[in-house]
């Protein structure tokens, strides 16, 4: 298994379109959730496709090894509202203008292709001649894997926040700062 001999495709917003059922299938391979939850995922996932497929600044990276994914990053530019359920997160640093902030909204690898360096190499690809100038995204603070990672490629916890969608859950807001734009 080597990364090198996986091909990596960056999708805009017209080709991401289609790669809806690749999303999903990665999206059910690399998540571990009880049945009602994964279901609950998949579903606001498709709902929300075509309206964060035309987001400004979407991207979708796919990594392939003969034809076959094995794993994506998507993201897209954000407004304030994500910021909204923020907790102990200071305003210059929740406010947002068109273009500020990309935020990575799902990251994930099949079980077997982690630890191989594929999440490294797609997100590589997500930042490659951004316009923002800063990258955000959510991770659960349990999930010490994604974590490791995102702090190990210059990532710092900027504080909590506690999604409407999701009661309950407190994520930890990652930030990256110092991106081209
Ligand atoms: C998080 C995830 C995407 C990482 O993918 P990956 O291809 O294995 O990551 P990489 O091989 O590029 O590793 C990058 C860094 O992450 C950290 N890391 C990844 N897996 C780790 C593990 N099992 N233990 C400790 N550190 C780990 C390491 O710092 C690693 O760098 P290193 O190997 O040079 O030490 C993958 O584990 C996954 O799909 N998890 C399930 C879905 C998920 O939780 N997604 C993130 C939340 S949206």
């Amino acid at each position: 298994m080597n990364v090198d001999d996986l091909v990596f495709t960056v999708h805009g917003p017209t080709t991401a379109i289609e790669q809806l059922e690749v999303v999903v299938d990665l999206y059910r391979a690399a998540f571990e959730k009880p049945p009602a939850e994964m279901e609950q995922g998949v579903g606001w996932l498709t709902q929300a496709w075509a309206r964060r497929t035309s987001a400004p600044g979407f991207r979708l990276v796919v990594a392939s090894h003969d034809g076959a994914p094995v794993g994506a990053i998507y993201g897209h530019q954000i407004g304030e509202s994500w910021w909204e359920s923020a907790i102990g997160i200071p305003s210059d640093v929740t406010k947002e203008w068109p273009g500020r902030t990309v935020a990575f909204i799902d990251m994930m690898v099949r079980p077997a292709w982690r630890r191989h360096g594929v999440a490294k190499r797609m997100h590589a690809l997500q930042l490659a001649d951004r316009a923002e100038e800063r990258a955000t995204l959510l991770v659960n603070p349990a999930n010490t894997n994604a974590r490791a990672a995102y702090i190990k490629w210059g990532y710092e916890r900027a504080g909590a926040i506690e999604p409407v969608a999701f009661p309950g859950k407190s994520y930890d807001a990652m930030l990256l700062d110092g991106l081209g734009g």
